[in-house]
């Protein structure tokens, strides 16, 4: 048994979810309530009964793969070979974890609160890791000079989630190229960035950078499972410059082979289709503006979300969040997510997302807050 994982505690948002009982409001669930664009799934149907679902290149199918680069167009990433089609935006942030660092000698660095798989990948994998908190005083938002002052001798590669799950924060342009223009000056090796923008599509500010067309040591991860609610189907991408898309295509070819060919197919359809990627949007920013005017009116301190669909809500001082998360779940109907998971610095909150009908959110909120 492969020793590593003795360090890994199971997932507390199953365990968390498990204890649900019928008739309960989940404000903690991470992916879209909302039903796929069957058109596309009916196309890549009628695709493979006319051409099979057979292996592809490693990489993926070639013209998915340049309509993806195209569509996303990052300087010096726009041909479909800097595109690496993968189940899921979690394997695309594996495999980049897993290929850009030398277990031996160099380290990552994750950006607190964060999606927990980031640590675990790398726990799994023997490298080492630390995280940098972004301040909860200062509502979790993106501090470019505690991410530089983290950065360590052995730091080679950051993580960074915009919009964040959990905290919705979406670090703003002028961030993003004062942290390339900080990291590009330090000589030496470069610094990656791997940017998660899974929630990219889910963005309701004006103000929000992708690192791709800031930073040139970027490698994006998305996918369609939030954008186009096909978590189930598990396509995503990763897009990078050369050398590294070669390397990161090399460890996915030894893992995976190639995406499923069917999800591959879907793809194409939704990026030949201007506009299907961000067809939901407007719904999301619908029930972001609904959220948040129930959380001004809960009274509770929150952190209003930039993207994504969650919102952080904090906790009466001292209470701890696993506590209150077991209590809702168990006594008052309600499945939320406490904060600790994503990193000490969120302790004391819980997350919860606001894909529940509104009024489910806003009853679920009154429970919070009566804790
Ligand atoms: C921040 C973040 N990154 C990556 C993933 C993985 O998603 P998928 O593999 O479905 O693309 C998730 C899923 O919840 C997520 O929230």
């Amino acid at each position: 048994m492969n020793t590593k994982l003795a360090g890994i505690e199971p997932s507390l948002i199953r365990a968390i979810a498990a204890k649900k009982t019928p008739g309960a409001i989940d404000l903690g669930l991470g992916e879209p309530t909302l039903l796929p664009q069957m058109r596309f799934i009916e196309a890549a149907t009628h695709w493979a009964s006319e051409f099979g679902l057979k292996y592809t290149v490693n990489a993926g199918d070639l013209a998915t793969r340049a309509l993806i680069a195209a569509h996303y167009a990052y300087p010096g990433m726009t041909a479909a070979e800097n595109v690496c089609l993968m189940t899921g935006s979690q394997e695309a942030v594996y495999v980049a974890i897993k290929t850009l660092l030398d277990p031996a000698t160099e380290e990552l660095l994750v950006v607190e609160p964060a999606f927990p798989a980031y640590l675990k990948m790398a726990q799994l994998e023997g490298i080492a890791a630390r995280s940098v908190a972004m301040p909860a005083a200062a509502g979790f938002r993106y501090d470019v000079d505690a991410i530089l002052a983290a950065i360590g001798p052995r730091t080679r590669l950051l993580v960074i989630g915009s919009p964040a799950n959990p905290t919705g924060r979406v670090m703003t342009r002028a961030d993003a190229r004062r942290l390339a223009r900080e990291l590009g000056a330090r000589g030496g090796p470069p610094i990656w960035i791997l940017h998660d923008e899974i929630y990219r599509e889910l963005t309701y500010a004006d103000d929000a950078a992708q690192l791709g067309a800031e930073y040139p040591y970027t490698i994006a991860a998305n996918s369609l499972s939030k954008s186009n609610a096909l978590t189930g189907l598990r396509i995503g991408w990763a897009i990078a410059p050369s050398p590294a898309i070669e390397a990161i295509v090399k460890t996915h070819a030894w893992i995976t082979s190639t995406a499923s060919a069917f999800a591959q197919r879907v793809a194409y359809e939704i990026f030949s289709e201007p506009g299907a990627l961000t067809e939901h949007s407007s719904w999301y920013a619908r029930q972001r503006a609904g959220a948040v005017a129930a959380l001004h009116a809960s009274g509770l301190e929150f952190v209003e979300p930039d993207g994504a669909f969650y919102a952080c809500v904090r906790l009466s001082r001292g209470t701890d969040s696993v506590a209150a998360a077991l209590t809702l779940v168990e006594g008052r109907g309600v499945v939320a997510i406490p904060g600790r998971i994503f990193g000490p610095t969120l302790e004391g909150w819980l997350r919860l997302s606001f894909v529940a009908p509104l009024d489910a959110f806003t009853e679920g909120l009154r429970r919070i807050a009566a804790l």
